[in-house]
């Protein structure tokens, strides 16, 4: 349904983006917190947390296909579907407990900004995710023992707070969930103050929550995978008048990682931005991708979504065994979960392009660590699992984003990539 003003929009952006940099003045820096990952300090793959991460992400885009199921059906993937919710229990015996004392090591894994809300505001910091499409913080009404280190909302506190009907909730995967009514508050966003944002403080926050830094989640996708079935902030800034152009950047990296609202930071990146139009609904969706190992494209014509808030990267399985075939010596290594192994002193060369560029994964971000310590084998950044996104969809998270700047555009619905400033 966008293709058409996509196009329009590449050659608009092409001009936009090869031009004096005069958006740069109207736009913003969010600077973001480092973050973790799933590899310990010595090097081995974390195959606990990255179980965790799993089982949060599937239960995350669960919740996004039960939304988009509602909020626009026709707009879902060929094959989406939503998937049974998975909790650590089921996925082995003592995984809960395991889970928990993995999670309790204070490893935040988010790259988290601040943002304020209300009047005067208080400060939360924030996983900026553009895998959904809420805001949600806790409330000072929350009685989980995850809220107890969190910066609070408290609404009487506020004289631009208002309680709105209904309530959200999400499940994440440790038998609780992350609930609460709907309010609508100003919310502040490197100095980019949006009024009446809707957003959930949450009285209830999953366990999973309680040791990660970031208070809690704002959705940078669309609003047709929005829970609470409102606009996003950035689009709410946007139609506010409060950015000059509806475009968000993002580079994640080991320093110097930051959101950029309202266009593009141009001392983030060299060269041009390649667009891509936006496929599908709900999400940051484009197609034509094809995965490419050692030069040689080994899976072709995909779908990918582009999410910051995952850590990883996941495909279908059969197209994900399909990759690692042309891994010399790769193995599953935990078929449950699809996690894959290879041998370490061989790792090939991971690219993606869209008929474009060929964007490199960097071999450290595609690298997982050693299976266990000593270990000659290592696993990979990429995972096969039915998410339930769709036949034919990859979600490319952070392992991707580390290797490329990120231009999100809802503007014109296309998402950029360019080279990373040395
Ligand atoms: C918390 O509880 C109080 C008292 O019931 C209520 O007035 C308020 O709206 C609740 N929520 C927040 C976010 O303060
Ligand atoms: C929202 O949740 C509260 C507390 O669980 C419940 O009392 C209320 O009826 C719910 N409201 C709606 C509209 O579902
Ligand atoms: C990816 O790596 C190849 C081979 O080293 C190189 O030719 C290409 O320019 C790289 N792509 C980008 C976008 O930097």
């Amino acid at each position: 349904m966008f293709s058409k003003s996509a196009l329009i929009a590449t050659v608009t952006l092409a001009l936009l983006t090869s031009a004096t940099p005069v958006d740069r003045a109207q736009g913003t820096v969010v600077p973001f917190a480092k973050r973790s990952g799933l590899t310990t300090a010595d090097g081995v793959f974390d195959h606990k947390k990255a179980i965790v991460d799993m089982v949060h992400t599937h239960n995350k885009h669960r919740q996004n296909m039960v939304n988009l199921h509602k909020n626009d059906p026709d707009g879902m993937n060929e094959g989406a579907s939503i998937r049974p919710l998975r909790t650590y229990e089921t996925s082995g015996s003592h995984e809960k407990r395991q889970a928990e004392s993995t999670i309790d090591q204070g490893n935040g894994e988010d790259w988290a900004g601040p943002i304020s809300i209300g009047t005067p505001g208080t400060n939360f910091l924030i996983d900026f995710d553009t895998g959904s499409s809420d805001l949600w913080v806790p409330s000072t009404n929350c009685t989980s023992v995850a809220c107890v280190s969190k910066s609070k909302y408290i609404a009487a506190a506020s004289s631009t707070s208002h309680e709105q009907g209904g309530n959200f909730s999400i499940h994440y995967g440790d038998g609780s969930t992350v609930s609460g009514p709907v309010f609508t508050d100003t919310v502040t966003v490197a100095g980019i103050k949006v009024d009446n944002q809707y957003f959930s403080p949450v009285t209830t926050l999953s366990d999973k929550f309680a040791t990660d830094p970031m208070d809690g989640i704002l959705g940078m996708a669309y609003q047709s995978i929005s829970s609470l079935g409102q606009p996003p902030f950035a689009n709410q800034a946007k139609s506010q008048g409060k950015l000059r152009y509806g475009i968000f950047s993002m580079k994640l990296s080991v320093q110097g990682s930051e959101l950029y609202l309202g266009g593009l930071d141009f001392s983030k990146f060299t060269e041009r931005v390649e667009w891509h139009p936006v496929t599908g609904s709900g999400y940051w969706q484009i197609a034509n991708a094809n995965a490419i190992v050692n030069g040689k494209a080994v899976n072709s014509g995909f779908q990918t979504i582009i999410d910051s808030g995952t850590t990883i990267m996941y495909g279908p399985p059969s197209d994900v065994a399909a990759f690692y075939k042309s891994f010399p010596g790769a193995s599953e290594f935990d078929s449950q979960n699809g996690i894959w192994q290879f041998p370490c002193s061989g790792q090939p060369t991971v690219a993606f392009n869209w008929g474009g560029k060929t964007w490199n994964v960097s071999a450290s971000d595609f690298n997982l660590g050693m299976t266990s310590p000593g270990s000659s084998y290592c696993i990979g950044a990429l995972a096969g699992q039915d998410l339930g996104l769709g036949d034919n969809v990859w979600l490319l998270g952070d392992s991707f984003m580390k290797s490329v700047y990120t231009v999100f555009s809802f503007d014109q619905n296309s998402v950029g990539f360019a080279k990373l400033a040395p």
